[in-house]
């Protein structure tokens, strides 16, 4: 019988990517999502897709109610894929507790019924963001760690550390966490059926200027061309939203399989190479033939200068590699908005 994995979160954007790649790949899915941030009709997408209906679930994983009552109905749950997080860098400053109460609760809740109803697995969304601005580039999982910016970074950082401290307290049970440090996710899934749909004006780089070309949002702004990089504007390593769903299923494997080799692990997932916000503009335009209307403004608050992963670890350990060219990433991005926004 297909094993069934639990997706929080899995009508969102990195979620719904995974759901169906651990559908492909054979497992039988849970979505739990409280469409907050995500609309139901990405499960008659990810059904589209792979020909398969996942059961979903809408509640808000804070409630520990009603996580207790999900695991009384789904007794045969192998593995928990948690994503459901609020994470938007901005309002988390102006709103600490909300975003303390929602994505820490959230997981105590998730963790609370694994050890209540025998869950062993558990695979997490956690960001590069945990490093700041490291000191030494590119960031292995041994760089340390440094003070979060922000109210969400230090909800995945506080994540991290329960995480760690639940394994170890529960180890004779042998419950298992993994985390995953995601670098900047990117990109859509080929079919153009699911992809980024932020609510309201983007944060993100990528949704900015898909909408820009579909000519949503006027101009572009690129926050601050006087960094310390080759061409002043800050870099980041933009990894494939298909080739990170991917990692999710290797994730699961390895826990399934007992491959593990701590009952907490972390892995940096990106592609190990770093794209300035300029050079990702003009890949966007080299791979789509549409013109940005842009223009460099001052500096975002809280941005770091320069990140990119070394992903040694992640491949040599895993066997998972990003595969997909920036050009093709970018390129289903634009497919994705255009099929949302109806353009030809
Ligand atoms: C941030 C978080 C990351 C989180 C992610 C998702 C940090 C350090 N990083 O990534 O943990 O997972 O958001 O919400 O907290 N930019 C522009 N113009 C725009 C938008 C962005 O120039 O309109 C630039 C930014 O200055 C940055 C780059 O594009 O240099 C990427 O920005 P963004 O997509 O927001 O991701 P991060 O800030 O890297």
């Amino acid at each position: 019988m297909a094993k069934q994995i639990l997706v929080t979160g899995g009508t969102g954007f990195i979620g719904s990517h995974t759901v169906v790649e651990l559908q492909q790949a054979g497992f039988d899915v849970v979505i739990v999502d409280s469409l907050i941030n995500s609309k139901e009709e990405t499960v008659d997408n990810i059904e589209k897709i792979t020909k398969i209906r996942p059961k979903f679930e809408c509640f808000d994983l804070a409630d520990r109610e009603k996580v207790h009552a999900f695991f009384k109905k789904y007794t045969s749950i192998e593995a928990i894929i948690h994503f459901a997080a609020l994470k938007a860098v901005g309002e988390s400053v102006h709103k600490p507790l909300e975003y303390y109460r929602n994505n820490l609760n959230a997981l105590m809740n998730l963790l609370e019924c694994m050890k209540e109803y025998n869950v062993k697995n558990f695979v997490f969304s956690s960001s590069c963001t945990v490093y700041g601005q490291p000191d030494k580039l590119p960031v292995t999982e041994t760089t340390p760690r440094k003070p979060a910016e922000s109210p969400y970074g230090n909800t995945k950082a506080v994540a991290e550390d329960i995480m760690r401290d639940f394994t170890v307290a529960n180890a004779d049970a042998d419950m298992k966490c993994l985390a995953l440090r995601y670098f900047n996710p990117i990109g859509a899934h080929p079919s153009a059926l699911i992809g980024e749909s932020p609510v309201g004006v983007p944060n993100n780089l990528v949704p900015y200027i898909t909408q820009t070309a579909a000519g949503i949002r006027e101009q572009l702004s690129i926050f601050g061309d006087d960094y310390n990089t080759p061409d002043g504007t800050p870099i980041r390593d933009y990894i494939n939203v298909v080739d990170l769903a991917k990692a999710h299923v290797v994730a699961i494997n390895r826990l399934i399989e007992k491959k593990n080799k701590a009952n907490y692990e972390f892995f940096n997932i990106g592609t190990g190479n770093g794209y300035s916000v300029m050079e990702l503009v003009k890949a966007f335009e080299a791979s789509t033939g549409v013109k940005l209307n842009y223009k460099v403004v001052g500096r975002r608050a809280g941005d770091i200068e320069k990140i990119w992963a070394d992903t040694t670890y992640a491949n040599n350990e895993l066997g998972w590699k990003a595969e997909t060219p920036i050009g093709e990433t970018l390129l289903s991005a634009w497919n994705w908005e255009k099929r949302v926004r109806g353009i030809k």
